[in-house]
């Protein structure tokens, strides 16, 4: 019998809420063990609910609190989950609990890692400094369907040649809170939120799951729009629902991106991507593609696989799946979607690994090697050039609707 594994969130909001402390209840040997959120009440409503569902009796701490967390005896991994713009912040103050004594298995960080390279690779700097195992959360790589569509085709279809065009959208009618409207804060705008899960499915699926495949990334071409939010009413709706001045602060709500690789015989493998905000249907829409020689497959929105529909007589309920924009017409069931998402399986992944004092199966060098794809493409469409990537200085680089 393994000890329980005790993970201490930094933040409780919706990724904490509805996603990582319900995965907890299907992994037996690991326990919510502490709660970090700005907002104390929030934390403790979500320790409440962690008490009340049996994934752990977590202590809470407030407001720049990170520190007490990392120090709490119970926590054995720390689970990142808070804004973009507080990444650094976070991880420094973690680091310098353990130089103060603590100690940790591991550290995890939600996508993306940061808001741009610099911050990034501060971060890399800080937890390998520290000698911690890290893990990057990105779930789609987990994703039960995903992970079994690449097994499948690369298995069956290695005899015919490898896979050489992956293809995905993700896209949503747009974030919940309103720091993700706030390019400074969040670093960008749909490219970074939504295009960046994309960008690590395709990433994932070209990859040899035998491992040894040396796929390099050679050229990014990119267009981002405001196509929906600029719009008089829509921004109004984001003044007043947030606060957010969208007309003077504009970000991207649709990015489209083609990365160029070139496998070891110098072959051209393509990963399309798009991702948007402008999405108005049953939740999250997504449909992930991957072709080969004599082979092709795809995953579809979960929507498209089971729902329910209500007239709009039922209408006014308050809804249950992420995004959904309505409460009548049809809609994704979603049961145990922590599962079908892939959150249970990358929490399994990189608690494992930090028992063996290992990285994740993803860890920060692959939440680093997106967040560069991510910057390429800014830089692609801000130019209207393809960013060549293999001599590309993304390091200083700020995506245009993060700039000051
Ligand atoms: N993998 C996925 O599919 C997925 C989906 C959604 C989000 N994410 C990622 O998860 C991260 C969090 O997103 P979310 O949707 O959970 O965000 P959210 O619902 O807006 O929650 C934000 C949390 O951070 C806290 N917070 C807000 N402003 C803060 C500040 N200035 N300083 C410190 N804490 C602050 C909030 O505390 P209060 O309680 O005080 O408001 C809240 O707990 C993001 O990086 C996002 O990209 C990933």
């Amino acid at each position: 019998m393994t000890d329980s594994f005790g993970i201490g969130f930094v933040s409780a909001g919706f990724i904490t809420r509805e996603s990582h402390a319900p995965s907890v209840g299907y992994l037996p040997d690991v326990h919510v063990a502490g709660i970090q959120n700005r907002t104390r009440e929030n934390a403790e409503s979500l320790a409440d609910t962690c008490r009340e569902e049996g994934w752990g009796d977590p202590s809470v701490y407030g407001e720049d609190a990170v520190a007490d967390l990392v120090a709490d005896p119970d926590v054995d991994g720390l689970w990142v989950t808070s804004p973009n713009f507080t990444r650094v912040d976070v991880v420094e103050a973690a680091v310098e609990a353990l130089e103060d004594g603590a100690e940790l298995q591991g550290i995890a960080l939600e996508k993306p890692v940061a808001r741009n390279l610099r911050e990034a690779n501060r971060i890399v700097d800080l937890v390998e400094g520290a000698d911690l195992p890290h893990a990057y959360l990105e779930n789609w790589p987990h994703e039960p369907d995903i992970d079994k569509l690449r097994t499948l085709l690369w298995e069956q279809g290695r005899g015919a040649g490898r896979p050489y065009i992956a293809r995905s959208q993700a896209e949503h009618g747009g974030p919940h809170s309103g720091w993700f409207w706030d390019g400074r804060k969040q670093g960008g705008g749909a490219l970074t939120d939504m295009l960046c899960h994309a960008l690590a499915g395709n990433d994932f699926l070209l990859s040899d799951p035998n491992g040894g495949d040396d796929l390099e990334p050679v050229s990014v071409s990119a267009d981002t729009e405001t196509i929906k939010w600029q719009q008089d009413d829509y921004a109004d709706q984001l003044e007043a629902d947030f606060g957010i001045d969208f007309r003077s602060n504009p970000v991207d709500d649709y990015a489209r991106t083609t990365v160029r690789y070139e496998d070891e015989d110098g072959r051209t493998v393509v990963s399309e991507a798009t991702g948007s905000w402008c999405y108005v249907g049953s939740g999250v829409r997504r449909t992930i593609e991957l072709l080969g020689p004599e082979y092709s497959g795809q995953v579809l929105s979960d929507d498209e696989s089971s729902s329910v529909f209500f007239s709009d007589e039922l209408g006014e309920g308050e809804g249950w799946a992420e995004k959904q924009t309505a409460t009548s017409g049809r809609m994704p069931i979603a049961a145990a979607d922590v599962v079908t998402a892939g959150f249970v399986a990358e929490n399994r992944d990189a608690v494992a690994a930090f028992r063996a004092g290992e990285n994740g199966t993803l860890d920060l060098s692959d939440g680093v090697r997106i967040l560069r794809l991510c910057m390429a493409a800014y830089k692609a469409a801000e130019d209207g050039a393809d960013v060549d990537l293999r001599d590309a200085d993304l390091e200083g680089y700020t995506p245009p609707p993060a700039r000051e």
